[in-house]
């Protein structure tokens, strides 16, 4: 079943001088088995909205669904134990929270902590550091000696050793360099890809949305301002130009083209697709 948010709204510090609306109104879907990115402005709501998925936050009203759990305003929700084992939630720089000695332990604390055995525990941690790609002659170093972007792998590993059937990462790739940006976004790649897992992914690269995602949902003060899928959303222009979105070079060539009279799909968002009808406009 679809994730649901049903007019759910959020106030942080309700009933104080502090107090602040989040979210307003969200209505939203979003699909089980696929990449869902999470775009908008700082400070439009992204970090708030995710954080309700494995009841961090509980709505101030309305209803979010994950899976068979029903995450209610004022009422005391029960169960999310179970939940939070199957939504894994990669906050911005996981690798602050390293603290064990060894890699391996760092990785095994996770489903330890879920009350699986220490063979079951050490097995999910191997699998799950292979997936990100952490060679086996480090798994006894210490997490502290590692680069960044293999700090941010194992960090990230811990999460997916306890296999949560949907991954959330905000902003994942936040102070990587481009080579280190493009391993953790494989590794959400293939986690959805080969174990078919859902994936929600907030984010400011619109890079990575053309060239992972499924799905698109763009927030705008606290408000769902559009969802669908990333076709759709990239050929949204005015919503882009007003939102002063950094559009990716192949978006920004294609509508270019187009604007000086070249017949061109806008469905087209590869390099390779757009060489081809280029090539096919100036033979013609
Ligand atoms: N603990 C808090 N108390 C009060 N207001 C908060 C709190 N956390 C966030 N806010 C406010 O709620 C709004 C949404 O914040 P949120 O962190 O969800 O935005 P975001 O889209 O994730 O932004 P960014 O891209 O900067 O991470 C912002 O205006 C923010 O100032
Ligand atoms: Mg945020």
């Amino acid at each position: 079943m679809a994730i649901q948010f049903k007019e759910v709204s959020f106030e942080y510090s309700p009933n104080s001088p502090f107090s602040f609306q989040a979210l307003k109104n969200i209505n939203l879907e979003i699909e089980e088995g696929k990449i869902t990115a999470i775009v908008g402005a700082t400070g439009s709501g992204k970090s708030t909205l995710v954080q309700h998925l494995n009841a961090l936050l509980i709505p101030s009203s309305g209803q979010v669904i994950v899976q068979d759990k029903v995450i209610v305003a004022n009422k005391k929700n029960t169960g999310l134990k179970a939940l939070r084992e199957n939504v894994g939630l990669v906050f911005q720089f996981p690798e602050a929270q390293l603290f064990e000695e060894t890699i391996l332990k760092d990785v095994m604390f996770g489903p330890l902590n879920f009350k699986k055995t220490h063979d079951e525990a050490k097995a999910a941690a191997i699998a799950s550091l292979q997936l990100v790609g952490i060679e086996p002659e480090l798994f006894n170093q210490s997490p502290l000696e590692l680069s960044g972007g293999q700090k941010r792998r194992v960090a990230i590993a811990g999460i997916l050793s306890m296999n949560p059937d949907i991954l959330v990462c905000d902003e994942p790739t936040a102070g990587l360099d481009p080579q280190g940006s493009k391993q953790i976004m494989k590794v959400f790649s293939d986690y959805n890809q080969k174990l078919n897992k859902t994936v929600i992914l907030v984010t400011h690269d619109l890079q990575h949305v053309l060239d992972y995602a499924d799905n698109v949902v763009v927030m705008d003060k606290g408000e769902v301002l559009y969802s669908d899928t990333k076709i759709n959303f990239f050929t949204q222009e005015q919503m882009m130009d007003e939102l002063e979105f950094v559009l990716p070079k192949v978006i920004l060539t294609r509508n270019s083209l187009i604007k000086k009279g070249f017949k061109l799909d806008s469905s087209i968002i590869t390099m390779d697709k757009l060489i081809e009808g280029i090539l096919k406009e100036v033979k013609a």
